[in-house]
């Protein structure tokens, strides 16, 4: 592979005036600047982009952290990443971190050993230091979705609340009876708010206890479990609202096994609106979250903020929307 030493002995200038041709830096002559492109492509250089991240200490790199690959939510939340970054010339990082807090701690040491320009999170594993931290070495981050909002930091989220009532206003005004929830995790911001925005609608009504909430994980077998536990110990339920696509699609097994009748003895209600729910037998209603915007909107408040690293923070909650579809058409 040519190397820059190369190319400046047969321009005939030395290496530092080869590098900062290469990265328009610098005063040349229009000859100079001519004689080393026209060897740059004789020759074949190509420059080396971690050298280059070392001496400028930038990478034209930034990372995103999501905590998981295999909910389908992510990759259109990292699509819109994508993107938009590389609408502004950079490349991304993508990082799974299992929401494991030692991959998300290695993944934070690692990132900022490698010069990344800016790190967009979705994480319940990071905490103040961290992001202050980051803001310190002068890398800034945004949060997003699994965003917590105690920290001074931008975050990007959606009215996971309001839209949780959206859904369960929904089963209430088509009839049902009898409405339960399936909950994300304990921990999950998203999962919380989403638990409340159910409760606002239910916690009046003469039938309601806690033990119309089932605790899931987000996984479509978290879903198939907690609707059969939901089953068993409330055979005349007659509603669910799932608190994401994945456990809503998970649900449908048990209804089945069970032998009632989507919508017309239990309609279903997920959240999200990843592009799977609507290929289930019956299409799930669902409520959509933005996912593409939400991480476009993620890169540019990054862009922003790496652009001008004084700027004030912003929060942003974009909103939802109640897709009506089969499973909860009666
Ligand atoms: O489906 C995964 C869930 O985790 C989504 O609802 C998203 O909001 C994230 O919190």
């Amino acid at each position: 592979m040519t190397t820059i030493k190369e190319v400046a002995a047969k321009a005939k200038v030395s290496v530092a005036t080869v590098s900062r041709i290469i990265n328009n830096k610098g005063q040349a002559t229009p000859e100079t600047i001519a004689r080393v492109q026209a060897t740059i492509k004789e020759l074949g250089y190509k420059p080396n982009v971690v050298a280059r991240s070392l001496a400028s200490r930038t990478s034209s790199t930034v990372a995103l952290l999501v905590p998981t690959i295999s909910n389908p939510f992510f990759p259109e939340l990292a699509r819109g990443v994508e993107d938009e970054a590389n609408a502004h010339g950079l490349n991304i990082f993508l990082c799974n971190t299992d929401d494991e807090r030692g991959k998300v701690s290695k993944y934070l040491t690692s990132l900022q050993e490698r010069y990344v320009d800016g790190v967009i999170i979705s994480s319940l594993n990071i905490n103040k230091d961290d992001l202050e931290e980051l803001h310190v070495n002068g890398i800034p981050t945004v949060t997003l979705d699994r965003t917590f909002n105690t920290h001074e930091f931008s975050s990007i989220g959606v009215k996971h609340r309001l839209g949780a009532q959206l859904a369960t206003q929904h089963l209430l005004e088509i009839g049902c009876k009898r409405i339960g929830l399936i909950r994300g995790p304990e921990d999950d911001y998203t999962a919380v708010q989403r638990m409340w925005g159910y409760r606002d609608c239910v916690k009046n009504l003469e039938w309601f206890d806690p033990s119309w909430i089932a605790l899931g994980d987000f996984s479509v077998k978290s879903g198939y479990l907690c609707m059969k536990e939901l089953l068993q110990r409330h055979p005349d339920i007659d509603g669910v609202f799932a608190s994401n696509d994945l456990m809503a699609i998970g649900l449908l097994k048990a209804a089945y096994e069970w032998g009632r009748k989507v919508p017309d003895e239990l309609a279903i209600v997920g959240f999200d609106g990843i592009d799977m729910s609507q290929y289930t037998n019956p299409p799930i209603s669902t409520i959509k979250q933005p996912s593409y915007k939400m991480g476009q909107m993620a890169m540019k408040e990054l862009v922003r903020l790496m652009k001008k690293p004084e700027s004030e923070f912003r929060k942003i909650e974009l909103d939802v929307e109640l897709v009506f579809r089969e499973s909860s058409m009666r």
